[in-house]
């Protein structure tokens, strides 16, 4: 989710230059006229936008074969099947699973690795709350990690949280930037660790030629409403992995095993239902076809808004370890302060733009490991206090607000620019300028 927070009483005053009689290159916030002349998209949202014929005409279709459960009939006649088929051709995966979330596709990840009770998984402090949820849905214990300047999980800091008792480690590429795969990777591998990637912020991302959730030994994907593509709610695990697959497919459905014929690598096992309906694989696979039209247009306005922010003064620019696999969700820099990132976001927002700071201490927000409260008070439904309080595995993990100086070090210096394909090239260009004067006169 792109939470931006606009501050009403900054909001573009578009007589105030005129009015104090002020210098054009004088920042709105100051009285100045705002650089943002060209209207604003509506909305920031993804997905949701593209919501037209198509998908009308899909989910229609759907109600009219009046079968909306997913199994029992040709894969012809599934949009859920023809979903997945599409999704393994544009990843490259050999098998592809689709859930009702993206929680449900983390925590059927996690059993397709075999993470189990008590064990630890690595996940960073700087992702949604439903990553360390989903942990803890299969009775595992999350080890937050530091995250760096590309804003994904730091291998130095993963290596040094490492246990005897870590089983798997979870990155996350968060607003569609891929992770340092290659370190990351290269220390699983040391440490004999499973990858999970959360790919529920970065559908069609890639790193170095290779589709995000490809890279380790599984992926999950969202398809909520805040997501690049939508099923409303909706979620996809990927593999190569045939063991992997079926272990999460098992767990998908509790009766999986009794309808689907197949050649078992494994002894099938409990489930859960996380199935797919197929109105919402209907509405996921008319939303695929435009996905990469989507990332095509955001890429091209986040390229422009880099030529122009690469050479201000005072700006540093997000390490994105593979930029032509960079979703373009967002712009991301950092400034010097916490101070100064707050006052840059809300001068853009007078000029005319939607921006923001990324973390702000009284603003509650869940993708910082500051406020997922039930993590650090370890409290999960069970009455025993499971997994933290385990008497044959004391657990040794704790959790504080203190816990990650240079996660809170690296978010509350950054300055976000939330992208939408729907912004038109003239409010490109007013974006571009309103960032220049900005960076210049602040
Ligand atoms: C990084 C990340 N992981 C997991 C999820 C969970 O996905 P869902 O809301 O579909 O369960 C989200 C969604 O908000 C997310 O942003």
């Amino acid at each position: 989710m792109q939470k931006v927070v606009e501050k009403p009483s900054l909001q573009p005053n578009p007589g105030a230059g005129s009015k104090s009689g002020a210098a054009p290159e004088e920042l709105a916030v100051r009285g100045g006229p705002p650089a943002v002349r060209a209207p604003k998209p509506a909305s920031y949202l993804h997905g949701p936008q593209e919501i037209g014929e198509e998908e009308i005409r899909a989910v229609t279709a759907a109600l009219r074969r009046k079968n909306l459960f997913r199994f029992f009939k040709d894969e012809a006649d599934s949009p859920t099947a023809q979903f997945e088929k599409l999704f393994a051709t544009m990843t490259g995966a050999r098998h592809v699973l689709a859930v009702n979330s993206g929680t449900s596709a983390l925590i059927c990840g996690l059993v397709g690795l075999g993470v189990s009770s008590g064990d630890e998984v690595l996940v960073p402090a700087y992702t949604y709350i439903a990553t360390a949820a989903a942990v803890l849905a299969v009775r595992a214990i999350p080890v937050i990690v530091e995250i760096d300047g590309s804003l994904g999980m730091d291998p130095v800091d993963a290596a040094r949280k490492i246990t005897p008792r870590t089983k798997a480690m979870l990155p996350v590429h968060m607003r569609g930037v891929p992770c340092r795969m290659d370190e990351l990777m290269a220390l699983a591998q040391q440490r004999s660790l499973k990858v999970l990637e959360d790919c529920a912020q970065a559908n069609g991302g890639s790193y170095h030629g290779r589709a995000l959730g490809t890279l380790g030994d599984a992926g999950a994907f969202s398809l909520q409403h805040f997501k690049v593509i939508t099923a409303g709610e909706g979620g996809v695990v990927v593999t190569h992995d045939p063991v992997i697959f079926q272990r999460a497919a098992c767990y998908h459905d509790s009766a999986y095993s009794f309808w689907q014929e197949r050649h078992w690598n494994i002894e099938p096992f409990l489930g859960e239902n996380y199935r797919m309906s197929e109105l919402n694989g209907a509405l996921a696979l008319a939303q695929l076809k435009k996905r990469d039209r989507i990332l095509t247009r955001l890429r091209t306005i986040k390229r422009r808004l880099l030529e122009t922010v690469r050479d201000l003064p005072r700006l540093t620019l997000q390490n994105v370890p593979d930029p032509n696999g960079d979703c373009g969700l967002a712009l991301i820099f950092f400034v010097e302060t916490a101070d100064r990132a707050r006052r840059f976001a809300e001068a853009l927002q007078a000029e005319g733009m939607t921006a923001g700071s990324i973390f702000d201490k009284t603003i509650p927000d869940r993708h910082i490991f500051y406020h997922w409260d039930y993590v650090m008070h370890k409290r999960t439904p069970d009455a025993y206090g499971y997994p933290w309080r385990d008497p044959t595995r004391p657990c040794q993990v704790d959790y504080s607000r203190e816990m990650c100086p240079q996660t809170v070090g690296w978010l509350e210096r950054a300055v976000v620019l939330p992208l939408t394909q729907t912004m038109t090239d003239a409010h490109v260009e007013d974006c571009a300028k309103a960032i220049a004067k900005v960076a210049r006169r602040l």
